[in-house]
């Protein structure tokens, strides 16, 4: 490919096997896309399997050679299914959970329940009985009411089970209001400023049947600095000497969450993996100097930064609506049913058309899906190549957040996903059918 082309085009934001073959079509892990939609149909979203890989190697990488005793976790929300959670395992990531469901799915592939580490504002009895019966690693106590409902359930069953405390340590980390998660004014976790984090951090201790291992927060998602990270190490290692000194707290633990940033347009790229990995763990050594504190095992838990460039949304061309002077509309044959996230949050896409990678991007159109909502708008104005009926539009870094927020609105159907490497493409999940449409239902 020579250099004018990768100017304009966002390869760069495709996986890392991505490519232009001879006949000018976008490949991924080998294999011409335009084949694969021949075959499979559209909307299609493909996982490269080489990619993935690569960056569960990566995330590894960066945060044990700085820090050893790290166990990198994989946030299963950005998406999970079993194929991809028997890479996970083969990677060394444990599991963050946050549903019964999240943990069936990884059980479908007897994937150990010591690394899962299971997490969630709103636990029920059922759940936190099922965790604790399937022996999950770690259960993240996000409140008080599930530190009663754990504290009564472990001695009912005499079980002693390891837990974290989720803190919210009162940290901005500037994303997306709804992406965010470690503030006062949040859903999730034990204020730190209100006194509670250490109320429920008292209580937790003086439960036989608990074994308080360490502290977490997560503070949102998308997050593009690394200092947010510091400020609430440092906040929590301040917190755990506390309690240390107070109730013979010893933090085993500390997990630090996910949110790492992924790169979704060419004008916006995130910091290296290995910058947030060296912020995060020179916060952890010096505060831990400072505080004469024996440094804890640390846990991260990206979620995006694993699967996001791995995945690619491929959508066929179909009508094209022209309003002189305003706009041009092309349409495709998916939208806000496979990907919420550009009408939930705002959030922008780049795109290329995978069976004209060759030609100039020359006109000025906005991609529109086909769910009856004005608001499911994929792409507002790109400039692609000249596009006619049948045209395919591959939308990089679709890996995250799209098909697991995917609905059946409109009762379009949810799309395939295939999983390529080394030139083989696998399906690892079918196009659902009408027929699985009115499975669930009665008359
Ligand atoms: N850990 C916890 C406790 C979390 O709540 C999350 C994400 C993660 C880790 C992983 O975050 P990541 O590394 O993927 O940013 N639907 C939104 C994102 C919601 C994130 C929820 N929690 C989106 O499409 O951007």
């Amino acid at each position: 490919m020579d250099q004018q082309l990768q100017a304009v085009t966002p390869l760069s934001l495709f996986p890392q096997t991505a490519g232009v073959n001879g006949k000018g079509h976008l490949a991924l892990g080998g294999c011409d896309v335009t084949a694969l939609v021949t075959k499979h149909g559209t909307p299609l979203y493909i996982l490269d399997e080489t990619t993935i890989r690569g960056k569960c190697r990566e995330y590894r990488r960066e945060f044990t050679q700085r820090y050893p005793n790290t166990q990198v976790i994989y946030a299963c929300k950005a998406f999970i299914n079993p194929a991809l959670a028997i890479v996970l395992q083969e990677e060394g990531l444990g599991l963050d959970v946050v549903s019964a469901g999240e943990i069936a799915v990884a059980r479908s592939v007897a994937f150990p329940s010591d690394k899962i580490y299971f997490h969630g504002n709103n636990k029920g009895q059922e759940e936190l009985s099922l965790a604790l019966e399937q022996r999950i690693g770690r259960i993240v106590v996000d409140n008080f009411h599930e530190l009663g409902l754990l504290t009564a359930l472990t001695k009912e069953k005499g079980l002693v089970q390891d837990i974290l405390l989720r803190i919210s340590p009162s940290v901005d980390p500037h994303t997306h209001k709804y992406v965010t998660t470690g503030v006062l004014d949040s859903k999730f976790g034990l204020p730190l400023a209100t006194g509670q984090a250490e109320e429920a951090l008292s209580q937790a201790v003086a439960a036989p049947n608990l074994n308080v291992l360490g502290l977490h927060f997560h503070l949102g998602s998308s997050i593009f600095e690394a200092s947010p990270y510091v400020e609430a190490i440092e906040l929590t290692l301040r917190f755990a000497v506390q309690m240390k000194q107070k109730y013979g707290f010893r933090l085993a633990e500390l997990n630090v969450g996910g949110g790492f940033a992924a790169q979704y347009q060419l004008d916006s790229p995130p910091p290296p993996t290995a910058e947030y990995a060296q912020a995060i763990v020179s916060a952890i050594l010096n505060s831990c100097d400072k505080l004469a504190l024996a440094p804890p095992r640390l846990i991260v838990e990206p979620g995006r930064g694993i699967v996001a460039q791995a995945g690619v949304a491929l959508y066929r061309v179909g009508v094209t609506k022209e309003i002189p002077g305003i706009r041009r509309y092309v349409f495709v044959d998916g939208g806000m049913g496979d990907n919420i996230r550009p009408a939930l949050y705002g959030s922008k896409y780049e795109a290329v058309v995978a069976n004209k990678m060759n030609k100039a991007s020359t006109d000025m159109v906005t991609i529109a899906g086909k769910f009856c909502e004005s608001g499911d708008i994929l792409i507002k104005d790109i400039r692609l190549p000249d596009l006619s009926e049948n045209d395919i539009i591959a939308v990089p870094a679709s890996g995250a957040y799209s098909l697991p927020m995917a609905s059946n609105y409109n009762a379009f159907l949810r799309p395939a996903i295939l999983m390529v490497t080394d030139g083989q493409s696998r399906l690892v999940r079918r196009r659902e059918t009408h027929e699985d449409l009115t499975r669930c239902d009665l008359t």
